[in-house]
């Protein structure tokens, strides 16, 4: 065992876990890596020659080599194994020391945890960490939650390793209890809701136009050098590109139309659902995610009710540019649904958020980042209490711009019988938010008249029941 002392430490030498140490140690720190598999501390330490990097094979000698207070960071599966190496390691841990979970774990059993922790003097924090294996290596966004002190203590790794946009790290303390893993859970619902809306525009495009990869890829290639400039779009564009080793062909076309999932979309959804805040875009991402699987379904129900048709579209270059305005105008929707949940989340649960906070760290390293994101800071910037995206000037300015052709290509993409779930969410959303009245008027009359359960009126204060 060395006298030497570590910085950090990390529990959770997977892909992540790993890059996410290298990251640490080519910023200057000296970071400790411990697994409970040999396999994995072996791979650290042949990649870890030239750094400051110890790779433990045991939980005595890497809590040992750590600094006091200990900070440790988890990278483990969410679940029952984030409990299983807390347990491991709190026979080693004195008060004041930290432990930051940053996988991607249920928000509510970070609460557990953090009151659990805390009870025993350990600080606990919730993270949320994005950006994949690249974004581990090269620079995470970063959204921890919990306890603020403790954060202070970290703060100067997380920001070097973090992603950068205009010299601002992509980490922040984002708020009290859970809030980093909420937010996180947020992240990837409108990552999901984003996800479909770039999946439906695909399937118009080669279903609607019959359009080939080479000719999708190079659609969403320029798209991602306009107004849609996002990590998501130019990962679309290099998926069309990418043949299969095995077989020469177009990779896409071999991948299997049923996709699956973590969780956090539904999680996101669910407790949206409790919240009552409305998310339809994130809500049909997750509902068409489980359509997919239904594959035999599909492929029996389609030959008894027949498939979509090609679009009569005369024009296919208007007709695309079309298109990117439909996405442009969905993704409007999808992130002004996912931060009025975050808004009603913070309400709800008191984590204090800040929405230019989060539209400031979600600018790079996540897998939602895009060039909106510098707009969205500026809209919650200008005003902190924006209760929706959708209102404020330059983002209500952009929408107005493009939503007749969301429109558009909606109702094309009926006629021909293709599935636009989450295109049309959004344009159904746009269009009950800004409406000063809605039919739920006659919703209250039918529950009261079947149910007693009495309504408001428009013209009196009160609750009514009428013998209708
Ligand atoms: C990220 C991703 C990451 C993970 C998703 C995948 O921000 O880096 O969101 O967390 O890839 O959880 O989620 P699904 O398996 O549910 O699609």
């Amino acid at each position: 065992m060395t006298n030497k002392k570590y910085q950090l430490g990390l529990v959770g030498l997977g892909v992540m876990g790993r890059n996410l140490l290298l990251n640490m140690a080519d910023s200057g720190y000296a970071v400790a890596g411990y697994d409970k598999d040999p396999s994995k501390v072996d791979a650290l330490a042949q990649e870890a020659q030239k750094h400051e990097i110890l790779g433990a094979r045991e939980i005595g000698e890497f809590t040992g080599a750590l600094q006091s207070p200990k900070a440790i960071l988890l990278l483990v599966p969410a679940g029952k194994i984030v409990d299983a190496v807390i347990a491991d390691l709190l026979p080693y841990l004195d008060k004041g020391d930290l432990i930051i979970d940053g996988g991607n774990s249920y928000f509510a059993d970070t609460d557990r945890r953090y009151q659990s922790l805390a009870a025993q003097g350990i600080h606990f924090m919730g993270m949320g960490v994005s950006g994949g294996a690249e974004g581990a290596r090269l620079g995470p966004s970063m959204m921890p939650g919990g306890n603020r002190e403790a954060f202070e203590t970290v703060r100067p790794i997380l920001e070097s390793v973090a992603a950068h946009v205009n010299g601002d790290p992509c980490v922040a303390f984002v708020g009290n209890g859970s809030a980093g893993h909420y937010v996180k859970m947020v992240h990837n619902g409108i990552e999901y809701g984003m996800m479909e809306l770039i999946a439906e525009v695909y399937d118009l495009m080669k279903r609607g136009l019959g359009l080939d990869n080479a000719a999708i890829a190079a659609v969403f290639d320029q798209w991602n050098r306009g107004k849609l400039a996002s990590f998501l779009v130019e990962i679309t564009a290099a998926i069309f590109t990418k043949l299969d080793d095995k077989t020469g062909r177009h990779l896409i076309d071999l991948i299997q139309d049923a996709s699956r999932q973590k969780g956090t979309g539904k999680w996101t959804s669910q407790d949206a659902m409790n919240l009552q805040a409305a998310i339809p875009v994130i809500d049909m991402a997750v509902v068409m995610r489980d359509l997919s699987g239904y594959k035999a379904e599909r492929e029996a129900a389609e030959k008894i009710l027949g498939g979509a048709v090609k679009m009569p579209v005369e024009d296919s270059k208007a007709f695309i540019s079309t298109l990117e305005n439909a996405l442009y105008f969905s993704f409007l929707a999808a992130y002004a649904q996912g931060f009025n949940h975050l808004r009603k989340a913070s309400a709800e649960y008191g984590f204090d958020l800040q929405p230019a906070t989060i539209a400031k760290i979600w600018r790079g390293g996540c897998i939602i980042r895009a060039a909106l994101l510098e707009t969205f800071m500026k809209a919650f910037q200008r005003n902190p209490d924006l209760p929706n995206l959708l209102v404020d000037p330059d983002v209500a300015k952009a929408a107005l711009s493009v939503q007749r052709d969301a429109r558009s290509v909606i109702k094309a993409a009926l006629d021909a019988g293709i599935p636009v779930a989450g295109l049309s969410a959004a344009v159904a959303y746009f269009d009950a938010y800004r409406s000063e009245r809605l039919p739920a008027n006659l919703i209250q009359a039918q529950r009261d008249f079947f149910g007693s359960h009495t309504y408001e009126r428009v013209d009196m204060a009160g609750t009514f029941h009428t013998e209708w």
